[in-house]
């Protein structure tokens, strides 16, 4: 449970709110590179309630400005892209992807000499893994995050964009927390991965073996690892350790055998989000025809076909008579559940009227993390993990059956990565 103020505090990222101003720290994928093209129309990005303009030159870089001209605000995405710049519809300005304003022919005689005087508000891009990457702060970016699957052919990367229609908060808590996926993804764990052998079918058996798993959950110096610990009889144990990064990064343990799953969260305002699914194979190409499906064959979820076909008046196209059938959910599949799931609890979740309980204790720890961090830099102090270099690189997601005599901690230094 939190206070009024606090949920505000964590959920709240419009213009001039502590939160705001913790994410805008820290970079985010904004679009698919795919999604502008050279010469081509500008895209609309929503980034902390805010409207941004990105576009494409016809040289290849990118732009990101405020969707608003500086002149008198038109929207610059109905601006033509032409000579490696933006023209503004209403009176001719033309902007390049710095932020520098070439004309402004309305101004006659004295046009170009005005225009060195106007700068357009532009904000730092960067392209890899296949996405556009933004940082909309103050100042100098910081580090950029420097993912493993950022290293890989694109190939053997998959990547769904899919906007929700609630608060950003709800979706990092929908991630890491393991005690849901027993019980809300009971129907749909055959689907989840791309095998249904070897280490996938074992994992399945060793989730729904125990359905209380006890957690143990420790901070890291780029967010907090959130052990998952499940009884496999009397003489061992399973152990999934899901990472979570600062601000809004999940990376979730698979089989050895399975392609690597990470989630970001953007807060596109305070009741809109888009959920980035990553999957990612070091050893080969993503097979998309894997015989279990799961989110293999979700990799055709274009992020639109949720919101035409649900939403919280049909309850999210919920299936009874499936559900009298055995499902026990009766959504379409694992990614219905997931987002419904949070999607109902309301555009903002009210934290002041939930009970949470030990299995959510990854929840709440992460919860202290925004909160100490949003409260340190508001307070002039540089919250813990902005103060150094982060290896982010190395974060892994991991499970392993060990030993009951045995630490957590050692079978997972020793386990394959998915
Ligand atoms: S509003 Fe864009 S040029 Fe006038
Ligand atoms: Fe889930």
């Amino acid at each position: 449970m939190l206070t009024s103020a606090d949920n505000d505090l964590i959920t709240r990222v419009g213009p001039e709110t502590p939160m705001r101003a913790l994410l805008s720290r820290y970079w985010f994928p904004v679009l698919k590179s795919e999604e502008l093209e050279a010469g081509g129309k500008p895209c609309r990005v929503r980034l902390f309630g805010e409207n941004y303009a990105a576009f494409r030159a016809h040289d290849g870089r990118v732009g990101l400005l405020d969707e608003g001209c500086p002149h008198r605000r038109a929207s610059l995405l109905l601006a033509r892209n032409e000579n490696c710049a933006l023209t503004c519809l209403f009176h001719g300005w033309k902007i390049d992807v710095e932020g520098t304003v070439l004309d402004a022919p309305s101004e006659g005689a004295a046009r170009e000499r005005f225009a060195t005087k106007v700068k357009a508000r532009h904000f730092t891009t960067r392209e890899a893994g296949g996405l556009i990457w933004a940082f909309v702060g103050d100042g100098e970016p910081t580090q950029f995050p420097e993912f493993e699957f950022l290293s890989l052919p694109p190939s053997h990367v998959t990547i769904l964009k899919i906007p929700v229609d609630c608060n950003w908060v709800q979706g990092v808590e929908g991630l890491i927390d393991s005690s849901h996926v027993g019980h809300l993804h009971g129907s749909t764990l055959d689907t989840v991965y791309l095998r249904n052998d070897g280490g996938a079918a074992l994992t399945k058996k060793l989730f729904m073996a125990d359905l209380a798993p006890q957690y143990e959950v420790q901070r890291t110096e780029y967010g907090l690892q959130a052990a998952a610990i499940r009884r496999v009889g009397e003489e061992q144990r399973f152990v999934r350790v899901s990472e979570f990064a600062m601000p809004s990064w999940t990376f979730i343990p698979q089989p050895e055998d399975e392609d690597c799953l990470m989630m970001g969260q953007v807060p596109v305002d305070d009741t809109h989000t888009v959920q980035w699914y990553i999957m990612y194979n070091f050893e080969h190409p993503i097979d998309k025809t894997g015989v279990g499906h799961g989110f293999q064959s979700m990799l055709d979820y274009d992020g639109e076909t949720f919101h035409r076909n649900a939403s919280p008046e049909n309850l999210w196209t919920q299936d009874r008579q499936r559900m009298a059938e055995g499902h026990l959910t009766g959504f379409r599949n694992i990614l219905y559940e997931d987002i419904a799931i949070i999607e109902s609890m309301g555009p903002i979740a009210d934290r002041t009227r939930e009970y949470l309980g030990s299995a959510d204790a990854a929840i709440t720890r992460f919860r202290r993390i925004l909160i100490e961090s949003a409260r340190a830099l508001a307070n002039g102090k540089t919250p813990s993990g902005l103060d150094r270099v982060l290896p982010y690189e190395r974060i892994r997601a991991r499970q392993a059956v060990y030993p009951q005599t045995q630490d957590w901690r050692e079978a997972i230094a020793a386990a394959p990565v998915g």
